[in-house]
């Protein structure tokens, strides 16, 4: 028999004026992420669209879930999940992607000896870093050298994304953003998905990860940062202040690779903007 959904969980609540204060500040004092007053329908329908699924009727009701220790932790994650954009492609923006396979490249032309580290800051369901890791295994397999390494670290705030990114199986149409040569390294399971295969998946560490805490951070040196389409999600005051902290993650010489969206112009001690096409790429000198 069809359940009867309750009137008052057809009708969106009421999202008062101190509902709005109340929830962009909780978002933003725990991840970050400034929702605008022009964005304040987008906060209340995806909050509430959580609520409709726990069949809590009043914004209030809910806020006293998650507040509420360890279950309302628990909780407060499921709705992360959904105030995070975590649209994303596998190559999204390919002259990002370009300037790390010519860098590598470099490497592999001139270093006996490296293991080549990656960190893909956002890494939301896993695609941007099995992209990197396929350019990278494909490009090693060409100089066939010993002695050269890598590895993608991947994290992101959302635990959902990251569980999506582990299993690393996708839909068919994204196929369409992946090069033919990289086709050796997946698996079709049927018609509809494929799955990234283990030599790929065990190049990949993935980790929770919040950029807003980012100075609690043990530091770990790369020689690329990839941090893509997530600042924009953060007020221009934290944006700085997340570059500013990424720089101690790199190793002298490393990439800070953004995405040209995200910031504009943005001047650092020791950083030097390279001029590669259609790219935001800075490196540490
Ligand atoms: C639009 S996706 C970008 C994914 C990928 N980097 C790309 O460019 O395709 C943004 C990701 O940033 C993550 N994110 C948002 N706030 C974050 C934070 N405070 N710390 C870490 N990741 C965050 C979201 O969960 C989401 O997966």
């Amino acid at each position: 028999m069809e359940k009867k959904i309750s009137e008052d969980l057809i009708f969106l609540p009421d999202f008062k004026e101190f509902e709005y204060e109340k929830w962009s500040t909780l978002l933003e004092s725990r991840v970050g992420i400034t929702v605008p007053k022009e964005r304040e329908a987008f906060l209340q329908t995806k909050i509430w669209s959580r609520m409709r699924e726990l069949r809590v009727k009043s914004f209030s009701d809910y806020w006293l879930i998650v507040k509420n220790g360890i279950t309302g932790n628990i909780e407060w994650n499921e709705l992360l999940d959904r105030l995070t954009v975590h649209e994303t492609s596998f190559f999204r923006h390919m002259p990002s992607y370009d300037l790390v396979k010519n860098d590598f490249t470099k490497v592999l032309n001139k270093k006996r000896k490296c293991h080549y580290k990656i960190w893909s800051v956002s890494c939301s369901t896993g695609e941007e870093p099995y992209s990197l890791a396929m350019m990278l295994q494909s490009l090693k397999a060409k100089f066939k050298k010993e002695g050269i390494y890598y590895g993608v670290t991947a994290t992101d705030v959302s635990k959902p994304a990251l569980s999506i990114a582990n299993n690393a199986f996708y839909s068919e149409l994204k196929l369409d953003n992946i090069n033919s040569e990289y086709y050796q390294y997946i698996n079709r399971i049927n018609n509809n998905i494929f799955a990234i295969k283990t030599e790929i998946k065990k190049r990949v560490a993935f980790g929770v990860f919040n950029l807003f805490k980012i100075n609690e951070m043990p530091t770990i040196k790369f020689d690329i940062i990839f941090c893509q389409n997530v600042l924009i999600y953060f007020s221009k005051e934290k944006k700085i202040e997340i570059l500013e902290s990424l720089k101690r993650f790199l190793h002298v010489g490393g990439i800070l690779v953004l995405s040209p969206t995200d910031i504009g112009q943005w001047k650092s001690e020791n950083m030097t903007r390279i001029d590669y096409r259609r790219t935001l790429a800075y490196k540490l000198n």
